[in-house]
């Protein structure tokens, strides 16, 4: 793929590595950046080879994708060298009249079916396309700092629905994952953040609190670091001036909008001074003031995005927790307060504050309707649920478990519903959340949290309807568990399985031992539950775990599998309960390095577990998991895994 990115100031360098990293495994691929300034291009090349040395001492970057980084990469003062580009993403100033010029120009160069891209922070799409030979291909790409990282983009489609499809994936192949917002000034995140710097910014002006004071106390309630922290990583008062002025001349647009003097007067120039930091400590009235004014702005403005219909809610609240760093998205906060108190801030807020809109669902104390950790889209009569937590490559923590439970109960009444599919954003599912599987502090704990998995997943194995797993990339542990409870699988080429329980000191909570035997044989499954390997797609299709071929499209693969089942071409239907006959010696296996004090517990709870109904095997095996908690090796593996990743080896004690 071969893409432009057209400006090398404070983000086209970051955008650009970002693009370059994701395209590294692609040969013939080639990233230009493009300036006008000979000294902006130089500074954005050494702040790549900046980021490159970093990665490669860090041994985040293999010493091979380096060099192809560095290769792929082309600065240049030509925009002509941009003809034979796939995609370029405008990134130049924050300017209508420079992003038309660049377009008028852009289009006598590049090819017909080079898709264009804006990067810009609030500029409607509308106003810079209008004047396009075909804008139709001219979209908002809009990024977030640190570019070249953050996962989220917001995308503001064309009219036309093919292009636009072009454009998703050309984001998703870029690193990126898009979130579709409306055409309107400063889209989704940019209301809410620019808002938030406004409204700080203000504290600050009417001599309330300092910067330093205001950043504790934010940080403290949101987290992120605080509002002038991040304008001093980002040298962004300039571009919030531009965006609140874009808002405040916007159709809903009201005087409250308008920038605050300070920030313009305070330039690009920091708020902080690194070197002598300012005391950030307060009373307790000045506290509350500045978070009360900021969580009503933040709240205000995201149920406005909302109600406006600017982004879905489900989308809006993964956005501001991405990109804006909170610990929680907004909606998840206004969830957590309780209607009754964000209405209370708002009105609190509005009444001295003239101009600030207050949402119609904050007026009418209306929830909103929060699918935190999936989304569920409709095909005709079939259905998709997809795990979205790309930022931990979907793991299942226990919110993401309850909703999957509640969308499949829901999804096996509805009438017009005939069959599921279950997948993920990208199709991977890395299995459970750690951080949660860490604080079980008892195996008390550890039990309940197992059954309760069951109960939860057991909706699927029983639902009316049938339910088949899509999977693509790394499906391991939890996940892997999640769908085997499904009706059938289907696996894209990138698939790979794995019950890397063993390797973190624990055996399988959520039925592993007990279903991944069922399906592929005892023998097949032992090197996978007792020594953390592998079966890539051909061989999971091999063995009977997934369905057919591995696919170039799984969720496709999935409904077509649904409707063989509804035409009565083949019968889908969940792991055999029934118990199985167990050897009275297990085939010999090498666990390497792993606990011999776990694969104790997981023979024991294999053999005596799959020799019972899967109902009571499962409860076998949460004792078992219980069991793992007694064992110095279970803290052992899970530290090791949080502090060093899965691919340093913990060394276990064996007890
Ligand atoms: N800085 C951020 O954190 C951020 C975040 C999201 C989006 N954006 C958007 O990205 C765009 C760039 O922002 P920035 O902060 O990097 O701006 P910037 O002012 O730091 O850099 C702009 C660069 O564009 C170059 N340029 C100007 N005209 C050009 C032309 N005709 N051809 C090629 N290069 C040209 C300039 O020389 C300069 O190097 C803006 O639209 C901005 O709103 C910025």
């Amino acid at each position: 793929m071969i893409v432009g990115v057209i400006g090398s100031g404070s983000i086209g360098p970051d955008l650009a590595y970002g693009f370059v990293t994701a395209l590294a495994a692609e040969p013939g691929s080639r990233v230009y950046l493009v300036d006008v300034k000979q000294d902006a291009l130089d500074a954005g090349v050494a702040r790549i080879k900046g980021y490159v040395s970093k990665a490669l001492a860090r041994g985040k970057l293999h010493p091979k994708v380096a060099q192809a980084v560095e290769a792929a990469l082309v600065p240049t003062l030509k925009m002509s060298d941009l003809h034979d580009c796939d995609y370029v993403l405008e990134a130049a100033t924050e300017h209508l009249p420079i992003k038309r010029s660049i377009l008028k120009e852009l289009e006598g160069i590049v090819r017909p079916d080079c898709l264009i891209g804006f990067a810009t922070s609030g500029i409607p799409r509308a106003q810079i396309a209008n004047e396009a030979k075909v804008p139709d291909r001219c979209f908002v790409n809009h990024p977030f700092f640190p570019a070249w990282r953050t996962l989220p983009i917001e995308i503001v489609l064309s009219n036309d629905a093919a292009l636009g499809r072009r454009m998703i994936q050309t984001m998703r192949k870029l690193g990126k994952v898009p979130i579709v917002t409306a055409d309107v000034e400063c889209f989704a995140a940019d209301d809410v953040f620019c808002n938030y710097i406004a409204e700080a910014a203000r504290i600050v002006e009417e001599g309330i609190a300092t910067p330093a004071q205001v950043d504790k106390a934010v940080n403290d309630a949101v987290g992120g670091g605080g509002p002038f922290n991040v304008m001093d990583l980002t040298r962004g008062n300039k571009l919030v001036v531009h965006c609140q002025e874009l808002m405040q001349h916007a159709p809903n647009g009201t005087p409250w909008f308008a920038p605050p003097a300070i920030l313009t007067t305070q330039g690009n120039a920091p708020w902080h001074d690194p070197k002598k930091p300012a005391d950030p400590s307060c009373s307790e009235a000045v506290r509350k003031q500045i978070v009360d004014r900021i969580l009503a702005v933040l709240l205000g403005r995201a149920f406005a995005v909302m109600d406006d219909k600017t982004c879905e809610p489900s989308d809006l609240n993964w956005l501001l927790r991405m990109s804006l760093g909170f610990d929680k998205g907004t909606l998840e906060l206004a969830e957590t307060l309780g209607m009754p108190k964000v209405h209370e801030l708002c009105a609190a807020f509005a009444s001295r504050h003239p101009g600030f809109p207050i949402p119609p669902s904050v007026a009418a104390k209306r929830a909103p309707n929060l699918q935190r950790d999936i989304r569920v889209e409709r095909d005709g009569d079939l259905a998709v649920v997809r795990v979205f937590r790309p930022e931990v490559r979907n793991a299942l923590c226990a919110r993401t478990l309850q909703e999957l439970h509640d969308a499949v109960r829901a999804l096996g009444a509805d009438g017009a519903v005939r069959g599921i599919v279950l997948t993920s954003t990208d199709g991977a599912f890395a299995g459970a959340d750690i951080n949660e599987l860490a604080a079980l502090k008892t195996p008390e704990e550890c039990e309940a949290v197992c059954l309760r998995g069951h109960a939860l997943l057991e909706a699927i194995t029983t639902c009316p309807k049938p339910v088949v797993m899509a999977g693509d990339g790394p499906v391991l542990g939890g996940g892997a568990e999640t769908a085997m409870t499904c009706h059938a699988r289907v696996v894209g080429k990138s698939f790979m399985l794995g019950q890397p329980e063993v390797d973190l000191g624990i055996i399988p909570g959520y039925g592993g031992s007990q279903r991944l035997p069922r399906l592929i044989g005892l023998e097949n499954a032992l090197p996978l539950l007792r020594a953390g390997k592998t079966l890539d797609a051909t061989a999971a299709c091999k063995l009977g775990w997934a369905h057919g071929e591995p696919s170039a499209d799984p969720v496709a693969a999935a409904k077509a599998l649904i409707r063989s089942h509804l035409e009565g071409k083949v019968k889908l239907a969940p792991v055999d309960p029934k118990p199985m006959t167990v050897p009275a010696k297990l085939p010999a296996q090498d666990i390497a390095h792993r606990s011999l004090a776990t694969d104790a517990i997981l023979v024991d709870v294999i053999r005596r577990g799959l020799a019972l109904p899967l109902g009571e095997g499962l409860k076998i095996e949460a004792q078992g998991f219980a069991r793992c908690r007694r064992t110095v090796d279970m803290d052992i593996g899970m530290k090791n895994f949080m502090q060093n990743g899965p691919r340093v080896p913990a060394v276990f004690l064996h007890e």
